[in-house]
């Protein structure tokens, strides 16, 4: 049987590289986009990166970027893949609002200028899924949020990601193109990026277990989070996509901690138990250190937003049914599979 193509841009992200691993493992030919940069960006691919002139290769790169069309177009136009992906955004909601208009150019018109290439290129039978996010949500009435609740999105990220879905939408109403919006909760693992709150913690407990770095600087501490894991929410990426119908769906995990919370069990995770006090930006962490207490975390208007979305939690209302939902990983798995890696990483 003739492998299936998948084109999935975002590649060397942390999701792109999960699922990359994932299609490979399900037979596919796997192309992803990368961007030029000045240095390797390919990292999170390393177990599978593949030497350009080997023969039958299952992973292909090509240079392109979601803010030039012609790279876009040409990659699509070759390799007519049957499913794309699109992952690639500027992803942080912090520094959405330092480089609003770029954020809005890749995430926004990225999206558009890949549905626009699928249908001049009459690839009415490729598959899109595009990488929405719980983003669009924000209004604090709704505790709890599914695919019918109202969005409001509080940043320029969040906007751009709103357009990217209803445009998303739109191509499919007009075209019949089949294309989906996956809307993710947050997902983490061991590849997350840096600057990303889960692993700017792991990663900082890690370092100041070893002596390595003194504080963790924090922003909202109270803000809340519905984590998955990034392995288990790549494979219902696929799965929408393996769907009779294109459709928009939720994936998380319904649970709910708040920074505070994330904290307290990555220290728990060492031996700490953290003690809190003080208030808003003089609030401090400490822990008892060879009989003595030593302050670990420290807040920091820097780490502050414009605007914050203070809670998240979703709860689908197909999953059950369509997906057969299970997910492998707990709160507890996460942290644990997180600071496994940053202690190993880190000594
Ligand atoms: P990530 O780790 O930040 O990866 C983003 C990817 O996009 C990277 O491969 C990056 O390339 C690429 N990229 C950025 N700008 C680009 C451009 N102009 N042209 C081409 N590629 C570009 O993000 P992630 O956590 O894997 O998330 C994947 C997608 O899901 C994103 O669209 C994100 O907005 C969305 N999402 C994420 C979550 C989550 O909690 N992780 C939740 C909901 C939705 P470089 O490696 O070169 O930077
Ligand atoms: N990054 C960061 N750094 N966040 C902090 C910090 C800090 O030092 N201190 C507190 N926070 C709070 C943020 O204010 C936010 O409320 C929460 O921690 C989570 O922040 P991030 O980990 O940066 O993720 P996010 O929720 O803003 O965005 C992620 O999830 C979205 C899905 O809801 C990203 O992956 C987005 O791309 C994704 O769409």
């Amino acid at each position: 049987m003739k492998k299936k193509i998948a084109l999935i841009t975002g590649i060397t992200g942390q999701d792109g590289s999960y699922l990359a691993r994932l299609l490979i493992k399900k037979n596919y030919l796997v192309h992803g986009i990368i961007r030029r940069s000045s240095s390797f960006n390919t990292g999170r691919l390393e177990d599978i990166y593949e030497d350009p002139f080997k023969k039958n290769k299952k992973l292909i790169l090509h240079y392109g970027d979601l803010t030039d069309f012609s790279s876009i177009n040409s990659i699509i136009a070759k390799i007519k893949p049957n499913e794309i992906y699109n992952l690639a955004a500027q992803s942080h909601v912090a520094v959405s609002f330092k480089t609003p208009e770029y954020t809005t150019n890749v995430n926004a018109l990225g999206t558009l200028r890949i549905l626009e290439s699928i249908l001049h290129n009459n690839l009415l039978n490729t598959k899109f899924y595009q990488a929405s996010t719980s983003e669009l949500f924000g209004n604090p009435e709704y505790k709890t949020q599914n695919e019918n609740t109202p969005f409001y999105t509080k940043s320029p990220y969040g906007t751009s990601k709103l357009f990217a879905y209803w445009i998303t939408k739109n191509y499919r109403e007009s075209y019949g193109i089949f294309a989906s919006n996956g809307i993710l909760f947050n997902h983490e693992s061991p590849f997350r990026g840096e600057t990303f709150v889960t692993k700017k913690i792991t990663r900082a407990i890690s370092r100041i277990f070893f002596n390595k770095q003194k504080y963790l600087y924090i922003g909202n501490l109270n803000s809340k989070r519905d984590w998955g894991h990034a392995k288990d929410y790549v494979h219902f990426q696929w799965k929408i996509l393996q769907q009779r119908k294109p459709m928009d769906v939720v994936i998380s995990t319904n649970r709910q901690f708040s920074v505070r919370q994330f904290i307290e069990e990555c220290c728990k995770f060492v031996g700490w138990k953290i003690k809190w006090s003080g208030r808003g930006l003089n609030e401090i962490g400490k822990i008892n250190y060879e009989g003595k207490e030593k302050t670990i975390v420290k807040v920091s208007k820097k780490y502050l937003r414009p605007n914050e979305l203070e809670a998240l939690k979703g709860k689908s209302i197909h999953t059950n049914k369509t997906f057969k939902f299970k997910l492998k990983y707990s709160f507890k798995d996460l942290v644990k599979d997180m600071m496994e890696y940053d202690l190993k990483h880190n000594k």
